[in-house]
């Protein structure tokens, strides 16, 4: 069995290859998670090594261990032209479509990814299943008002479990002050399609599959990394 230590690893490996990809003047999108943590690191080494670069932060946790590691970061309030952004995946398939939102912050992620350039998924091999859904739920984020009936939708329309996200003892708060409900399903056969219908029911703010969107994916493995060319069209 693969350790944590060799896991992250692996992770951290997948992480220096996707900054190469980075260029001096770039605006880079700024993925959350314990994987893009080590792109984070890396940009920063980049940046001390003095390479200009400015990033878009997917989250509060993000945005603190960028500025830490002397990354600048635009004003997100305004306008912006990502050239590449870079993130972790909980959850990626032959298609290189992504269950996203193991960390709650899977609206930021989408609109930086969507609004990217070039989006570099990054992940260890464990992330990597013929079919998304099963070990992985799929996060989806509500709005507070109304949220049982949402999840009633939910439920009904994929006739699947819906359990609301808890954190300490309570419900887990999105940085937008949303609920995330967990969407339990035995198997995604088709994303486009459920993403699609998910996005019809009022009251789902963003889901956590990612569809189509990836266009480089980094996977870490125990032998080496992995450098994929999604084809688009
Ligand atoms: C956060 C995410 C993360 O990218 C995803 O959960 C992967 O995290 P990690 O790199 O820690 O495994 O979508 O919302």
């Amino acid at each position: 069995m693969t350790s944590h230590q060799d896991l992250d690893s692996q992770k951290k490996a997948a992480a220096l290859q996707a900054v190469e990809y980075v260029r001096d003047g770039m605006v880079v999108g700024l993925g959350t998670g314990s994987t893009a943590k080590h792109m984070v690191i890396a940009l920063g080494e980049k940046v001390r090594a003095g390479m200009q670069l400015r990033g878009v932060p997917t989250s509060q946790e993000t945005a603190v261990l960028a500025r830490q590691s002397g990354i600048t970061l635009i004003d997100t309030d305004n306008r912006w032209e990502i050239d590449v952004a870079i993130d972790g995946a909980d959850q990626v398939d032959p298609g290189f479509n992504l269950v996203k939102g193991g960390g709650g912050a899977l609206l930021k992620e989408k609109i930086v990814a969507g609004s990217a350039k070039l989006f570099i998924v990054l992940v260890d091999q464990t992330k990597q299943v013929p079919v998304l859904g099963g070990s992985f739920p799929l996060p989806i984020e509500v709005i507070p008002f109304g949220w049982g009936s949402t999840a009633r939708e939910i439920e009904a329309l994929t006739k699947s479990r819906v359990v609301l996200r808890q954190r300490n003892g309570a419900p887990f708060k999105t940085e937008a002050g949303n609920l995330i409900v967990d969407v339990h399903l035995a198997r995604i056969d088709r994303p486009r399609d459920l993403e699609i219908a998910l996005n019809q029911i009022p009251g789902i703010v963003e889901t956590g599959l990612f569809v189509g969107r990836t266009d480089i994916l980094i996977v870490g493995r125990p032998q080496g990394v992995e450098t994929l060319h999604a084809s688009k069209g």
